[in-house]
């Protein structure tokens, strides 16, 4: 069996997988987001704190699996560095006293193994990564060879969504309050401008629609906000799904998946087959409840990761809040 954590963000989350057969045997998470909401956004401090007192509960729960642990895995970037720390502090702990190697684990990998809970990997693979805090095109042909070939020049695709939402004053995450009060608005009322749609950069952008969407939030009144909301939807869908067209005219995908938080989101999934009809890619989705950060996502990585010997030493692993 292998132990992980993940504490990368707002999420304190322990999983137990066991090795032979990949399967997912416990998985508990336990979520901040009520305590950050007040604030609009994740307090890194409260977040850190709430760390510390959630994740040794959901360890005491494991306690009955650790005679069998092989290794303990744990995200050590990116993140928020004081968040990141909690899981790494402890997963070192647990190396040090059950005797068992460390295994690090980038958090980006770890949304797209959210793929394969529980089945085998299926690569070659492009994957569209939208979260909180990345919007990025990654194309993987194995567990060590992947490649972000595509990425944000500023916020993401989901921060977006917290951005709009907290300018609504509708609180945090803002991802599945904008996406339920657009099913009430009308997507065509507001015609935002798409993002980068006349400059050639094989890139995305969303701090020119964020300043549009409050321009016409400070002009309406709360009347407007489902309109604004679906309005601001389809733009930051449309967005990536032009970029993507464009990018799949040099490299057309085989089979294609969208990970990460904000790809629970419903009109994002629900246009994705129109996307993919041309090139007849197969598409991969995560199931929902592990498009949020999850630990399961980090304990199948740390599978493969446990075949290939991949192992941290305890003095290299180190919470490292950017990574590439
Ligand atoms: O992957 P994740 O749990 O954390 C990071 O690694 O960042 O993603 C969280 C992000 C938040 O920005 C949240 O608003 C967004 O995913 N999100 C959504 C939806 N559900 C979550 N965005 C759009 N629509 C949703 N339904
Ligand atoms: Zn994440």
């Amino acid at each position: 069996m292998i132990l992980s954590i993940e504490s990368s963000c707002d999420d304190s989350s322990i999983a137990i997988s066991e090795i032979a057969t990949k399967k997912l045997v416990y998985h508990k998470k336990i979520s901040q987001e009520l305590e950050h909401a007040v604030y609009g956004g994740v307090v890194p401090e409260l977040a850190s704190r709430l760390h510390a007192e959630a994740l040794p509960k959901i360890l005491e729960e494991c306690k009955g699996w650790f005679g069998q642990l092989k290794a303990v895995a744990v995200t050590n970037a990116p993140g928020l560095s004081v968040t990141l720390v909690e899981g790494v502090t402890m997963a070192k702990a647990l190396s040090l006293t059950l005797d068992i190697p460390l295994i690090g684990v980038n958090h980006l990998k770890g949304h797209i193994y959210s793929l394969f809970i529980e089945q085998e990997t299926q690569f070659p693979l492009t994957v569209l990564l939208v979260s909180g805090g990345h919007t990025q095109v990654i194309e993987v042909e194995s567990l060590d060879r992947m490649e972000t070939v595509m990425r944000t020049m500023d916020d993401s695709f989901g921060e977006s969504f917290d951005k709009v939402a907290k300018m609504m004053g509708l609180g945090y995450p803002g991802g599945p309050v904008i996406e339920k009060l657009a099913l009430e608005g009308d997507r065509e009322r507001y015609p935002f401008p798409i993002p980068l749609q006349k400059r050639g950069e094989m890139a995305f952008s969303y701090s020119g629609l964020k300043n549009a969407v409050r321009l016409a939030i400070e002009e309406g009144s709360s009347e407007d906000y489902p309109d604004i909301a679906a309005s601001f939807e389809h733009i930051a869908t449309e967005h990536l799904f032009r970029k993507l067209r464009k990018y799949f005219k040099t490299r057309p995908p085989e089979r294609f998946a969208i990970v990460g938080g904000a790809s629970a989101n419903r009109y994002l999934r629900g246009r994705i087959e129109e996307l993919l009809a041309p090139y007849g890619a197969d598409l991969l989705l995560a199931q929902l409840q592990f498009c949020s950060d999850n630990a399961a996502m980090i304990g199948r990585i740390a599978v493969d990761l446990y075949g290939e010997k991949s192992f941290t030493p305890i003095g290299e692993l180190h919470s490292a809040p950017k990574s590439d």
